[in-house]
């Protein structure tokens, strides 16, 4: 049941996104959001990811700001954010397709040019992150095979 939901809930995001243009102001997104970006990787050789986005912001969750992972065109922090806001996907700046390898996010920060791979940009956000407050770093944490 759980696992359904999630689906359900990754289409409703597609759909907001196709709608983002215009009708649907302020669409939100579902709590767990199932990363499986097809723009930019031909074929997922890694079990999908169930990013539970909602846990990662919420009070009661770890309480992290909208500002942290999302910002602007100039890479500035978009703090003013809120619950029920909209907000742009990664892919759309970060558009560079086709996987890297572990280098490009386990060593030193990687520059601009980089960074314009969304593999890469997706795993110094995550991995990044999770290596000063404690979230999982090990590839089948994330990567998780379905049961
Ligand atoms: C820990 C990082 C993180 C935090 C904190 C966070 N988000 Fe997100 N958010 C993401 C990621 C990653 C995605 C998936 C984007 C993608 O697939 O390109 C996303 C997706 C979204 C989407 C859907 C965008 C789309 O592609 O349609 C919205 C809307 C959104 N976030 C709003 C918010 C708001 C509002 C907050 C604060 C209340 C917030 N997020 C907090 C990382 C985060
Ligand atoms: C509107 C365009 C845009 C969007 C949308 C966007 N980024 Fe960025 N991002 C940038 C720019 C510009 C920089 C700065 C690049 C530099 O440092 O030279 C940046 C920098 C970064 C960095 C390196 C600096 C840091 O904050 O650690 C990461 C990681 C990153 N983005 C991940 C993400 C993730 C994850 C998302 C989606 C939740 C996202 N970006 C959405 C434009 C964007
Ligand atoms: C700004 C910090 C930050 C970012 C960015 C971040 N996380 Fe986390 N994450 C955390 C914290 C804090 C925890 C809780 C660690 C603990 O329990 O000690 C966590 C826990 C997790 C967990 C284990 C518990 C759970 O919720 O299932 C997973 C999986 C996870 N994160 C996935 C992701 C993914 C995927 C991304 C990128 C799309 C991401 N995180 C981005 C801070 C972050
Ligand atoms: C903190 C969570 C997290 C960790 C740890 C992590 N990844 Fe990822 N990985 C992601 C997310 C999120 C995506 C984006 C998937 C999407 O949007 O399609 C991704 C995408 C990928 C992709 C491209 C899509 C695919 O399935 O082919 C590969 C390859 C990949 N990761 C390999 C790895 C490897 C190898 C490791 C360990 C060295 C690793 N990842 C560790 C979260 C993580």
């Amino acid at each position: 049941m759980k696992k359904r939901f999630a689906i359900l809930a990754s289409i409703a995001c597609v759909v907001a996104l196709f709608l983002a243009a215009g009708l649907y102001a302020g669409t939100s997104c579902p709590d767990v959001i199932e990363m499986e970006n097809q723009e930019a990787f031909d074929g997922h050789r890694m079990p999908v990811v169930a990013f539970d986005h909602g846990t990662h912001y919420k009070a009661d969750g770890y309480g992290i700001g909208c500002g942290e992972c999302h910002h602007d065109e100039n890479g500035e922090p978009l703090a003013e954010l809120k619950e029920g806001d909209e907000a742009q996907g990664c892919f759309e700046c970060h558009n560079g397709t086709g996987p890297g390898t572990p280098k490009d996010f386990m060593g030193p920060p990687p520059d601009a040019e980089a960074l314009n791979s969304y593999y890469t940009a997706i795993h110094v956000n995550c991995v990044g992150c999770h290596k000063q407050q404690g979230g999982p770093v090990a590839c089948n944490q994330c990567h998780v095979k379905p049961e």
